[in-house]
């Protein structure tokens, strides 16, 4: 997509169709709104005097322009109250003009950016909110209904001091955005496509073009660094596993080293545990966390941000094969603890207790994880907000923060040792999962095992990483949750 930002007057801009936003209960449009409106004889303070547009949040109307203005067409784009607004409301109005404009069948648009006091973030609001609504993935559609795509979109604004601060937020915006919908491209991708294999070639991939450093291990590696957890899981699939280490040495001297460790699951089947056939295919995407830890990284190096960030992420298929690893069965860790397997549908705490051992090789500042873990956790947050764990409250708070302004909630949900009690095994050092209570928090509790005292926060993202239908400005299909959370984490750290 190309973003054009030009100093230009909404009146006097020559596009397909020019968005204005209008905010609800205004008598009068207020901003670039209200100056228009003078322009073309009152129209739009007509519409609202009728009653046809009220401004709610997200409404839309077209108004035609028969050569009144050098725009042939007005999109009004309804703001809701002007209380109420938020840079995530932002987001889900520019999404919804983008939407619009190409259900039109138009190519390209100029938008003004919505009128409000604060101008901080706005322009890498709407950046982000148009990108990720017009997000499709459409890679196996070899007859395209519907072909119209838009190629460029102009931000204008009539004050010339704003510009330089508008490019900055349209690139910061661009650059998130991109790496957010690189994700989605991943975890949207078929286990018979995305392989644990190609996972590895995308991340390695990515060092042609930005400043980062990759090393795929294979099973023979994998089998020297005695990740056993790894090596059972892959065991039931034909498809060999991959330990991906995805480094950005950061830009700077002296620099803090933060690890990312993401679930890889490229098709979880649930293994000899195996899950019922309904929604299945759904389990295409358990590599969300892994994909979401690439993009993060990649984000981070095109942004030149000051910390070393590595991203870890074990990939392999969980499937029921005649090698599988059963319920029952004793794993030894890289670390030497043992894990007795009650089911081999709790796959993905395995692979990351792996990770999670390696992670500390690098005595880190932080260790954040990000797993499409456990159902339970959609049980508990639906898809409002990632499941957030951990052993250290600034880190936590940190992500809380970020979470907020990125448009990514985060929760917190408890790690007291009670909950570890659940994970007694007669047998071995720990099971791998409890009883049926608190599910999400067991899972977290597991990996916490594996985490000796490096600042740790576990991310479950089983309900966030997935959208059934479109909603606010998202596209059905992968969100990319966490490039966004990561990004604002990791620049609002390098501000303090
Ligand atoms: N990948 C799943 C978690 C999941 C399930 C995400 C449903 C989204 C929807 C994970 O590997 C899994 O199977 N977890 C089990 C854990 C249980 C056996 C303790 C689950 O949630 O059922
Ligand atoms: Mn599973
Ligand atoms: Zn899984």
């Amino acid at each position: 997509m190309k973003i054009n930002i030009e100093k230009d007057r909404v009146e006097k801009v020559r596009a397909e169709a020019v968005v204005v936003s209008v905010y609800e209960k205004d008598k009068l449009p207020g901003g670039e709104a209200g100056e228009l409106d003078k322009t073309v004889g009152g129209k739009i303070s007509d519409l609202i005097k009728k009653g046809d547009f009220k401004g709610r949040l997200g409404q839309t109307a077209i108004l035609y322009t028969w050569g009144e203005i050098p725009a042939k067409r007005i999109l009004l784009i309804g703001m809701g109250k002007r209380k109420e607004m938020s840079l995530e409301r932002v987001r889900q109005v520019a999404g919804k003009a983008g939407i619009q404009v190409r259900e039109l069948g138009l190519k390209s648009f100029a938008t003004t950016l919505p009128e409000t006091d604060s101008k901080f973030g706005l322009s890498q609001a709407v950046v982000e909110g148009t990108l990720l609504a017009l997000y499709r993935f459409r890679q196996f559609k070899t007859k395209d209904e519907d072909k119209t795509e838009i190629t460029q979109f102009t931000i204008i604004h009539k004050d010339p001091k704003k510009i330089l601060e508008i490019k900055k937020g349209v690139k910061l915006g661009q650059i998130v955005a991109e790496a957010v919908n690189w994700t989605r491209d991943l975890v949207n991708l078929p286990g018979n496509e995305l392989t644990p294999q190609r996972l590895g070639r995308e991340a390695q991939m990515l060092t042609r073009q930005f400043p980062l450093k990759c090393k795929i291990l294979g099973p023979p590696e994998i089998k020297r660094l005695k990740m056993n957890c790894l090596l059972q899981v892959a065991k039931g699939s034909r498809q060999p596993p991959r330990f991906i280490i995805l480094e950005y040495p950061g830009k700077g001297r002296g620099l803090k080293t933060v690890v990312l460790v993401g679930k890889g699951i490229t098709f979880d089947s649930g293994g000899i545990s195996i899950k019922p056939s309904a929604r299945m295919e759904e389990m295409k995407f358990d590599m969300a966390g892994g994909a979401a830890v690439l993009g993060a990284v990649r984000a981070a190096a095109q942004l030149g941000l000051p910390f070393r960030i590595i991203g870890l992420v074990p990939a392999t298929e969980n499937l029921p094969g005649g090698a599988a690893y059963r319920p029952g069965d004793i794993l030894i860790s890289s670390s030497g603890k043992t894990i007795e397997i009650i089911t081999t549908d709790a796959e993905g705490r395995l692979i990351l207790a792996d990770a999670l051992i390696y992670a500390q090789r690098y005595r880190p500042e932080a260790i954040i994880d990000l797993a499409t873990l456990t159902g339970a956790c959609i049980i508990a947050l639906g898809n409002e907000a990632s499941g957030m764990m951990g052993n250290n409250q600034k880190l936590l708070a940190r992500l809380k923060q970020a979470g907020e302004e990125a448009g990514e909630r985060v929760w917190e949900l408890p790690l007291w040792k009670e909950y570890d009690e659940l994970l007694k095994s007669e047998v071995a050092d720990v099971k791998n999962v409890g009883n049926r209570s608190a599910g999400v928090i067991t899972g977290g509790a597991f990996l916490g095992r594996f985490i000796d005292k490096t600042a740790w926060a576990h991310l479950d993202i089983a309900g966030t990483a997935w959208n059934e239908k479109r909603t606010k400005y998202m596209s059905p299909g992968a969100t990319g949750v966490g490039v966004r959370l990561l990004t604002r984490f990791f620049q609002n750290w390098a501000k303090q």
